[in-house]
This record gives structure tokens, sequence and C-alpha cells, in this order.
């Protein structure tokens, strides 16, 4: 067959996933989450700060909105020729942040790539990047510090050969696939599969919600150089989450500027112990009917409603309104005018998840060092009927659901870690209230190193704020994780691979 020129060129663009044109994006967009910056608002905003978006991976800033998502764990087992193909192949498919901006811009599946410590070691690579929790690993620090019990941890994330992470997005898992396995072809055999996990956003109506019914990644902070601020919004400096710019004030060494320290965790949900403990516990407004009264305590222990209202800005009844207008979801700081903030949770008890794990104007000046960028997914199917009628979540692990939980931050002991050992798993902070708040009654566990400790969170009953509630299991239960590097993509060019 003859093929003009022409036609030639038409097949070999086709063969180029990142070069075809999408006319739908990869990303998913529920009206209670911040829009994405315009390419050309990241542009401008970037070129006032010096940021380069083309060389800072996609995920790092666009927070919670991938609809399909593939962590795909692998183990070097040929560095050499790992960091041949990488450089070569890998390249050119990996997603920069601006290319996620505009549709037309898109992929048709993004893919970012991040290094364990032990997979920076497989590289010969034998720079300090200054964060002793990425170093020493997430298995370190799993029970002192996160509380985890070790017994649950998937036997990938306890043992030695997760090298690195795939993190592969599209609108659909045929895409995520053909990605994978052109991305396997390009590697050539130099890595195997460790573990994998598949996330995607839930179905119809609870698209952008996770597993117990609740909107998520509302709130995730604006980066000066990135975002439009929206109401309510704290604007942080991008050395927060990114290595090297402005803000992070760790020594580096030069390549790992624009990388991000990711953390990964596999956060198994109980969604129908958790509804059940709801019914059984339910508020006793009397204004209220018994299926609001439940609602409203699961409100109350999250901080919002299933919606995205903030309990803060809603406290009796949801706002469904109110939840989807970003200009105003997010625009709240627990303060109100003749508010006593040491002991009113009419509005927000102290040991709802949202305020637990950002305290806003709880602290006084609000905290700037303990932030993350959260970018994570559900997995998992939705819940059967045979487990919403037991009351308990199904042990064949192909009913398994949860979150694929992400973090980005420039410090995970200041970040991620920080997060869940001294304020969700504290249960005297929020410090300086006239109650202790407890335990975070959602990720806190109250035991370090055993699941199901009883937790006892004050507050979540706005009629008798005194009042315990005891939470005898956890709703959810960590699956284990690791700490990963996400290079920028002159690291990859110049540093992990060994060029063209
Ligand atoms: C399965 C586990 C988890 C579930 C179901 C969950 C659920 C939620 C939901 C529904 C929100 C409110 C929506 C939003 O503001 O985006 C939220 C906010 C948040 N979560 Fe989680 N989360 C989980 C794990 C974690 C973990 C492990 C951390 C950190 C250690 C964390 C930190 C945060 C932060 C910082 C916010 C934003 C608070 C704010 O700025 O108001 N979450 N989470
Ligand atoms: C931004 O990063 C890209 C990708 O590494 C690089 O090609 C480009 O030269 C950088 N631009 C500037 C102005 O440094
Ligand atoms: C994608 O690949 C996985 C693993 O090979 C397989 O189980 C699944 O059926 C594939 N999905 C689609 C839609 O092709
Ligand atoms: C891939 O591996 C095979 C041997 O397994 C080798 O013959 C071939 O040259 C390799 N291709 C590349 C691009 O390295
Ligand atoms: C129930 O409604 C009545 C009448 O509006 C109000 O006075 C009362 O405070 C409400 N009770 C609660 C617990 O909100
Ligand atoms: C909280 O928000 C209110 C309303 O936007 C604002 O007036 C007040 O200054 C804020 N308080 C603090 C401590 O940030
Ligand atoms: C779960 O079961 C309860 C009855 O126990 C029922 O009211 C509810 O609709 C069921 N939920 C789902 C999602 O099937
Ligand atoms: C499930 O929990 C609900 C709410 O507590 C309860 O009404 C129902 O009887 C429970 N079902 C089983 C099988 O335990």
């Amino acid at each position: 067959m003859k093929l003009s020129l022409a036609s030639f060129l038409v097949a070999a663009v086709a063969l180029q996933p990142a070069l075809s044109v999408r006319t739908n994006s990869l990303l998913i967009d529920p009206a209670a989450l911040p829009a994405l910056p315009s390419a050309q608002q990241a542009a401008s905003a970037s070129a006032d700060v010096g940021l380069n978006l083309t060389n800072i991976q996609g995920d790092i800033l666009i927070g919670m909105k991938k609809n399909k998502e593939l962590f795909f764990f692998f183990t070097i087992v040929n560095p050499t020729l790992f960091r041949s193909q990488l450089g070569s192949g890998i390249l050119p498919l990996i997603t920069p942040t601006s290319q996620l901006l505009a549709v037309d811009t898109q992929p048709t599946t993004a893919v970012n790539i991040a290094f364990s410590q032990r997979g920076l070691n497989a590289l010969g690579i034998t720079d300090d990047l200054g964060d002793t929790a990425f170093t020493n690993g997430q298995i370190d620090n799993v029970a002192t510090i996160l509380g985890d019990e070790t017994s649950n941890w998937e036997p990938a994330f306890a043992g030695t050969g997760i090298h690195g992470v795939f993190l592969l997005a599209s609108d659909t898992i045929d895409n995520v696939n053909a990605t994978l396995s052109q991305v396997q072809n390009i590697l050539n055999g130099s890595i195997t599969e460790a573990y994998s996990l598949q996330g995607q956003a839930r179905p119809g109506d609870e698209q952008g919600h996770e597993h117990f019914g609740f909107m998520d990644g509302i709130s995730n902070p604006a980066v000066t150089g990135f975002s439009t601020p929206l109401p309510g919004q704290q604007v942080l400096d991008p050395g927060l989450f990114l290595l090297g710019e402005s803000g992070d004030l760790v020594s580096r060494p030069s390549w790992a500027k624009d990388g991000s320290f990711l953390a990964f965790r596999q956060l198994q949900q109980r969604v129908p112990e958790f509804n059940a403990f709801l019914v059984d516990n339910a508020l006793s407004n009397p204004n209220l009917t018994a299926d609001q009264n439940a609602e409203l305590l699961g409100a109350r222990m999250m901080g919002r409603w299933k919606s995205g209202a903030p309990v803060d800005l809603a406290p009796t009844v949801d706002d469904p309104v109110l939840a989807a207008d970003p200009q105003q979801n997010n625009n709240f700081n627990y303060t109100h005018p003749g508010f006593d903030e040491a002991t009113d949770q009419t509005h927000c008890p102290f040991s709802a998840h949202v305020r637990k794990t950002n305290p806003r104007s709880d602290l006084n000046p609000e905290d700037t060092a303990n932030h993350i960028i959260r970018a994570g997914i559900p997995y998992g199917p939705e819940v059967t009927d045979a487990e919403n009628a037991s009351n308990v979540s199904s042990t064949d692990p192909s009913l398994e659901r949860g979150l694929a939980f992400v973090a980005y931050q420039s410090d995970i002991n200041n970040g991620f870690a920080f997060l869940q050992q001294n304020w969700a798993n504290n249960a005297n902070f929020i410090f300086g209230k006239a109650t202790p708040p407890g335990i975070d009654p959602i990720i806190g566990t109250g035991g370090l190193g055993q699941a199901d400790v009883p937790r006892t969170p004050s507050g979540l009953d706005p009629s008798d704020p005194t009042r315990i509630i005891t939470i005898n299991q956890d709703f959810v239960v960590s699956r284990g994780g690791e700490y990963f590097f996400s290079p920028s993509l002159s690291a990859i060019q110049n540093t992990l691979s060994l060029g063209a």
C-alpha cells in the first residue's frame, strides 16, 4: 500500500497519544470544587514569581479531580536500562502542570512518576533530599507516629520492593490500561510490578464524594504563583509544597528543585459500619427526623455535610446551594460575632475532621507551616446490598473500598505526618479549648500500633458539648503506604535518566 505523506503524518500522529487533541477533560469538575486556573491565569501568576509550570509534574498542584487513576508501584530490576528508557521514552509522556489546564493540551492519559528512597538508591542516586521521613520510608514511622496496626498493611508496602510509582490518570480505564502497556513496553522489562491500586471517582451523583458520601477536595490551599484564591482560601508560599521554591527553608540538592514529596496511603473505609454507627448514635434535635439526626452526627464528625456545605456556616440543616458555590463553601474560620471560640461548639465541633486537620483561626496567628495539597481518589466498588444489610464490610478483597490518599508537601514531618500525629491522633488538640476535643473521629487512631482502640471525642452533640460519644472501632483502616519524591521534568531529564 502506498501512503501519501499527509496520511503517513496523520498515522504517525495517531500513534502518539500525547499529541492527540482531547475534546473532553480527563478531570472531573463537580461544582463544589475550586476551578483550576486557566492556562493564561496560571501563566501570568507563575511568571510573577518565576515558577515553571512546565517543569512541575501535573499531579502536584491540581488537587482531587482525577476521574480514573491507576497507582502502579514498581521495582527497578535493571537500573541501567531503566535510566536509559526513562530519558528517551518515558520523559516525553510525563505530564507537566501546564498541560492539564486546558482540555486541548491534555494528553489521553496523564503520566506522573515518583520514587521512594529505595528507588533512588537503586538508581545510584546518593544525594540527601533533606527529609528524614522520606529517607527512612513510611514503614519506619508506622506505629509510633501514624498509629497504624502493621498487620493491616498490604504486604507490598511492608516489604522492600517498592522503588517508585506511576500515576496514570484519564477519563477511562481503557486509556489508563493502554498507557500502562505503552509505559511497560518502553521500559522493556527494566521494572516489575510490586503492587497496583485502581482509583476511580464514584458513579453518578456521587462523583467527587468519598465513600462515606462526603464531597471531597473542596479545601486545598491556594499556592502563590499558581492559584487564584477563593474567599476563605488560605494562600501559601510555593515552597511549602515544592522543594527549592520560596518558603522552603531546607537545603536541597539543586536538581530537587520543583519536586515534591508524595505521601501515599491506602486508607480502607468501613462504610456500612460508619452508617450503622450514625444511626445508632443519632443526635436528638427534636426538630429533626431520626434520619436527619443521624446525618447531623456524620456532618459534625466531618465538619461538612455530604453536599460539602461546612457546618460552621450551616450548623443544623444542609445547604446544597452554599455547598455548590466555591465563592462561599470555604469562606469560614470558626469565628462568629459574640462567639467564645474556647467553648462554643454549636456550629462546628472542635473534634471535626476538617477542624482537626486545618484549625484555621483557632490558631492565632493562623498556621502557615503545616499544610498539604490533597490529591487522592476513591478506590474500590460501591457498597453491596448484602454489606449494607449486615452493617459489615465484606472480607472479600475485591470489595475493599476506601481512599487512595495522596498528600503533597515539601516536608513530610511538617505535612502529612504532622497532621496525622500531632493533630488528628492527639486528643488534646485543638489546644486551649474548655473540653479536650479528643481524637479525630474520621481518621484518628486511639492506640499507637493498634487498630480499633476506642476513641472518645467530645463536642459532637450540640445540646451537650461535654458529652463524649465513644467510637469503638476505626472506620478508616490504614492498609499502608509509602513516601515518594515526585521530581521535576528537568530532574528526570538531567539527573534520574542517563540521557537520550
Ligand atoms: C479515608 C480517609 C479520609 C476521608 C474519608 C477524608 C474526608 C475528608 C472530607 C470529606 C473533607 C472535607 C472536604 C474538603 O474540604 O475537601 C476532608 C478535608 C480534609 N482532610 Fe480528610 N479525609 C481522609 C483522610 C485524611 C488524612 C489522612 C488527612 C491528613 C492526615 C486528611 C486531611 C484533610 C485536610 C487537611 C482537609 C481540609 C481541611 C480544611 O482545610 O478545611 N484527610 N477530608
Ligand atoms: C521550564 O521547564 C522545562 C521542562 O523542564 C524546560 O524545558 C524549560 O527550559 C524551563 N523554562 C525555563 C524558563 O526555565
Ligand atoms: C485494565 O487492566 C486490568 C489489569 O490488567 C484488568 O483487570 C482490567 O479488566 C482492564 N480494564 C479494562 C477496562 O480494560
Ligand atoms: C529491549 O530488550 C531486548 C532484550 O530483552 C533487546 O533486544 C532490545 O534491544 C531492548 N530494546 C531497547 C529499546 O532497549
Ligand atoms: C427547635 O425549633 C424551635 C422553634 O424554631 C427552636 O426554638 C429550638 O431552639 C429548636 N431546637 C433545637 C435543638 O435546635
Ligand atoms: C474570620 O473571618 C471573618 C469573616 O470573614 C473575618 O472578619 C475575621 O477577621 C476572621 N478572623 C480571623 C481571626 O481570621
Ligand atoms: C441500606 O439499608 C437500609 C436499611 O437498613 C436502607 O434504608 C438503605 O436505603 C440502604 N442503603 C443503600 C445504599 O442501599
Ligand atoms: C444494621 O444497623 C441498623 C442501624 O443500627 C439496624 O437497624 C439494623 O438492625 C442492623 N442490621 C443488622 C443485621 O444488624
